[in-house]
């Protein structure tokens, strides 16, 4: 008994030596110390062995097992701290990496129209000024020569704040803002937001953007009109732009035109872009009413001027070659990152 005693205690311990995994382990826990483990067989062969040498045998029997058991134990640790160094330098953080670039934002493709068109004014000795979006009827229409029962109204149906506060159409009322404080001469430019009570589609938007234009000097003729948006359209298209007035009408203006440019994809031989065209229409000018400009304090047989209105939204339609407008409002980075 002895003997057979010693032999399963070798082997376990053999077993546990090569064990290669947990699971191995436990099978030798189980098959040596479980219920039906070779120990176990042994002790019930106690009947076989001399009732004096019992309580020795007995104790030979739980010696091995504690053997056995601290041999397990052992291999245990040792196997998790492997396990543990394999997992620490398999997750091990490499300092040298560069780091991961956040993505930072981009212009919107308005803001880069509109820096452009600044750059271009600046650069003609205009200054840049704004007004504000929520304004009095009176700047917005009124003072524009617009008044109460003017069809123009009609078509700027706009948001009311209250009966004579609303949010502005067009950036126009600026021009008003600035003849009154009586700085001449003038030469300004005012971008900003409008609103107007459209539906949502590919052109259109109940909130915009203008860039409204103003020169005020004695002298000003329409030749100056003309010769500045030349070179401003020259400056933002290219140089072989060409421009083309046609007659229109605008209440606060006298004579007053809608502005062409030839087509800066084909040239103005026509195509898909200017719908065969050969010129695309950009903006609304002409030279300021008399009467707005005595509405507002300035002597018309002393001093004249110009203004044109541009679309901020258009031109970056344009000029990107984008063919809703919707897309400039959504926000969807995969759109503005193109730009
Ligand atoms: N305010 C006009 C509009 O919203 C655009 C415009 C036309 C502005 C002619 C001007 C101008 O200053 O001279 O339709």
């Amino acid at each position: 008994m002895n003997d057979k005693l010693q032999e399963i205690r070798e082997k376990a311990i053999a077993q546990i030596q090569e064990a290669k995994d947990l699971d191995a382990l436990n099978q030798i826990r189980v098959s040596v110390l479980g219920k039906k483990g070779e120990l176990k067989q042994i002790m019930n062969g106690m009947k076989d062995v001399a009732p004096e040498d019992r309580p020795k045998f007995g104790q030979l029997v739980n010696t091995a097992r504690q053997a056995i058991e601290e041999k397990l134990e052992e291999a245990k640790k040792a196997m998790e701290a492997e396990a543990m160094k394999q997992k620490l330098s398999f997750e091990k953080i490499d300092v040298t990496l560069p780091a991961r670039k956040h993505k930072i934002g981009k212009a919107h493709p308005n803001t880069t129209t509109l820096e452009e068109v600044e750059r271009i004014f600046t650069g003609m000795g205009f200054s840049v000024v704004e007004g504000p979006e929520v304004e009095k009827d009176y700047y917005n229409f009124e003072a524009l020569n617009i008044p109460a029962n003017h069809p123009a109204k009609d078509e700027q149906d706009t948001f009311y704040i209250t009966k004579d506060i609303l949010l502005r159409t067009q950036t126009s009322p600026v021009q008003v803002r600035e003849m009154e404080k009586g700085n001449l001469p003038i030469r300004m430019i005012a971008p900003g937001r409008v609103f107007r009570a459209d539906e949502v589609d590919a052109t259109h938007s109940p909130s915009f953007h203008q860039i409204e234009g103003m020169v005020i000097d004695k002298g000003i003729t329409m030749a100056d009109l003309k010769g500045t948006l030349q070179q401003f359209v020259q400056e933002l298209f290219g140089k072989d732009t060409k421009v083309k007035f046609r007659p229109h009408h605008f209440p606060f203006t006298e004579p007053s035109a809608e502005m062409d440019v030839s087509c800066f994809k084909c040239g103005g031989k026509g195509c898909r872009f200017c719908k065969g065209e050969g010129w695309i229409e950009i903006l609304g000018c002409g030279m300021v009413h008399p009467r707005v400009l005595k509405m507002s304090g300035i002597d018309p047989e002393v001093y004249s001027g110009f203004a044109f209105g541009i679309g901020l939204e258009r031109i970056t339609l344009l000029k990107d070659e984008i063919d809703d407008m919707r897309l400039l409002y959504e926000n969807d980075i995969r759109f503005i990152d193109q730009f």
